[in-house]
């Protein structure tokens, strides 16, 4: 593919005017022929997760396309899966500019972005448009200016409109950059948000005669106890499954280096072993009865095979993405 000769030049853009780019460029060959530019054949590496098929088990994560604009296009070059938002109640700016940072020699980015975003509404047109005959996830979030103790209100309103229109519905509980988000993932708030998400999952089901299934994202940084505790109650509230992990706020990893002192959620390399760790001790913890999908610094055949090693059904790639191009989605799912 192209990305090797586009990428330098993508790279001396600012980081946000590059992915405004990219995408403005994949919607503008939306339905024409210069689609299939994009277009990599892969092989049907067919796998069974959440009582879903899915053709292969990589998928794009969550905050590349949170509007759902490309999603035809990131099938094309070969995802079995797409995770569309993080997506809002309404409408949001997201945080100030700049907000998105490439740490080049370690393959990091550290992101402030703040669910910018065009609203639940917007996505679910997008998303009704699709043609991508794989499994379209669905991310959503609170709106930054919900309380948190009402943030429950937004995921509900969410699942509500995107219910009939995806695959699975990811709850993300762990951005660093919606402020108090995180707390969600702690004891009764955490009980309190699942038991609400699996009654309306229900009466859904009831509704439109489907069972969509409900996955949780959490951050790489709960301590051992806390990560035991959110599977105990992932497990007692019957969700679906666990998507780990999402960004980190530890630095150890990119002391030193140009941008490590921006605030916001590390992804990439440097966030690698953390989330494989996560990953191998939630395996540990829920002896299969939610399957994981593993997510974070995913950057090469190896290292996906190391996340499914750890225990994951399913993987997706963001950062890996953004440096290595679509070719790594060719070479993972050609070689897995
Ligand atoms: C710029 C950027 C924006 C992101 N936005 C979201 C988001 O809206 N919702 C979400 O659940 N995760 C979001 N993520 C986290 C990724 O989905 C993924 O969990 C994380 O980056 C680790 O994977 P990676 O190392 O392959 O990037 C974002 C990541 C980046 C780099």
């Amino acid at each position: 593919m192209l990305y090797p000769i586009i990428r330098p030049a993508l790279f001396q853009l600012d980081p946000e005017r590059a992915h405004e780019l990219t995408i403005s460029q994949l919607k503008l060959i939306r339905g024409t022929p210069f689609e299939r530019l994009v277009h990599q054949r892969v092989p049907s590496r067919p796998v069974s997760c959440m009582g879903l098929q899915f053709d292969n088990p990589l998928g794009l994560a969550a905050g590349l396309d949170k509007n759902g604009e490309c999603i035809d296009a990131f099938g094309m070059m070969g995802f079995g899966f797409v995770e569309v938002g993080t997506v809002t109640p309404r409408p949001q700016a997201g945080n100030d500019k700049p907000r998105l940072f490439r740490l080049v020699e370690a393959e990091g980015i550290i992101n402030r972005m703040g669910f910018n975003n065009l609203g639940v509404d917007h996505l679910v047109e997008n998303v009704k448009k699709a043609r991508f005959k794989g499994i379209i996830g669905i991310n959503i979030g609170k709106n930054k200016d919900t309380p948190v103790e009402q943030g429950k209100d937004d995921y509900l309103i969410c699942m509500e409109k995107t219910y009939a229109h995806a695959g699975y519905i990811t709850v993300n509980i762990s951005s660093p950059n919606t402020p108090g988000l995180r707390t969600l993932q702690y004891g009764e708030a955490l009980d309190d948000l699942l038991s609400a998400i699996k009654n309306k999952q229900q009466e859904l089901q009831k509704r439109h005669l489907k069972y969509v299934p409900v996955a949780v994202k959490i951050a790489p940084d709960l301590s051992e106890e806390e990560l035991i505790q959110v599977a105990d109650s992932l497990v007692r509230h019957n969700i679906d499954g666990v998507i780990a992990t999402n960004t980190t706020l530890d630095r150890s990893l990119v002391e030193g280096l140009k941008h490590a002192g921006e605030s916001g959620g590390l992804s990439g390399r440097p966030v690698q072993l953390k989330s494989t760790e996560v990953i191998h001790r939630l395996n540990q913890e829920l002896q299969g009865r939610l399957p994981i999908i593993g997510v974070g610094g995913i950057d090469s055949l190896m290292a996906a095979k190391e996340k499914l090693a750890a225990g994951a059904s399913l993987i997706q790639i963001y950062s890996g993405f953004i440096y290595k191009g679509p070719g790594l989605i060719k070479d993972i799912v050609k070689n897995i």
